[in-house]
């Protein structure tokens, strides 16, 4: 498998090793940093790569940016530049991961807001371990961070402090991973993905006020979903207990792509198995993501 060799930092690519960062900046002392998880997949007749639904990361960067006042907003057309310069800088020979970082790398006080930089790197990244046994899940005691606090719709990477607390608990009691509960204690979603579930043939997922980050898989899935079957998914609140009367669920982001679940708490999801549904729109997710489908050219930004 192929290895990163070059990093960008604020337009420059250096050797992947090189990269620095003061540790007085206030990207590590206040995690005062936004980030994306962008896939670039390969398109196998075509011998390239294309970034799937670059567009709509780069805008919820730019909420992260705008919502935390950094007193610079970089925009689409700079970055799909530099992004496309760093995938062809490490030539990769399959799917590359990207992760984009944007931070305030001045040093100073709480209330500092620039100057700005940011890091790309791209990585080689292994299929998900859970993706066709599907995985089990424990409903977490640690509970989601609300909007009034420290919004989950930015994917800032101080949330992540909650997610990891999250996805510590799980492994250390036995589980694949977690779903977190809101105060209300309605289901929100998994420490790096959201949630679906079936329940009397219907698709689910917890609303956008649910304290989840607003997925861009998520929103792909409900698109496709209603292409596919004529039916909307139900974006609601979710009850705990409805999660123990799924006969499908599954977990869904850029990275993950989609997980199925077998099991929440230890109850079998459905008969314990991977759903049809579910396979159904993996499968679906693959085709469009690579270009295998004709459906949403829009998508795609050939590399
Ligand atoms: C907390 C959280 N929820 C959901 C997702 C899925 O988001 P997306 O589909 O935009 O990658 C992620 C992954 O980035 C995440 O970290």
């Amino acid at each position: 498998m192929w290895e990163p060799k070059q990093i960008m930092m604020n337009g420059e690519l250096l050797p992947f090793e090189d990269a620095r960062l003061h540790p007085l900046s206030l990207a590590v002392t206040y995690a005062t940093t936004v980030f994306e998880g962008v896939r670039a997949y390969q398109i196998p007749d075509a011998g390239t790569f294309a970034f799937f639904r670059l567009a709509e990361h780069v805008r919820r960067l730019q909420a992260g940016m705008k919502l935390m006042r950094f007193e610079q907003i970089y925009d689409v057309e700079f970055l799909q530049d530099c992004l496309t310069r760093l995938v062809q800088a490490n030539e990769p020979d399959s799917d590359v991961y990207i992760r984009l970082l944007v931070y305030v790398e001045g040093t100073g006080l709480l209330k500092t807001c620039g100057p700005v930089g940011f890091t790309a790197a791209a990585m080689p990244r292994k299929k998900p371990i859970f993706a066709e046994t599907g995985m089990s899940l424990g409903v977490s005691s640690w509970q989601r961070l609300s909007d009034n606090s420290s919004p989950p719709r930015i994917k800032c990477t101080a949330n992540y402090h909650n997610a990891r607390l999250t996805m510590l608990q799980a492994k250390s009691d036995g589980y694949d991973g977690a779903l977190m509960l809101t105060a209300d204690g309605k289901v929100s979603e998994a420490p790096i993905a959201c949630f679906f579930m079936v329940r009397d043939g219907q698709l689910i997922t917890p609303d956008k006020t649910s304290n989840i980050l607003e997925s861009i898989t998520r929103e792909t899935i409900i698109t496709r979903y209603k292409e596919l079957t004529g039916n909307a998914v139900e974006e609601r609140v979710v009850d705990r207990s409805e999660l123990y009367f799924a006969e499908e669920a599954f977990l869904c982001g850029t990275g993950q792509e989609i997980l199925p679940v077998t099991s929440i708490d230890r109850l079998p999801v459905g008969d314990g198995v991977v759903g049809p549904l579910t396979s159904q729109l993996r499968q679906d997710y693959f085709d469009i993501v690579r270009g295998v489908s004709d459906e949403h050219p829009e998508w795609r930004t050939v590399i």
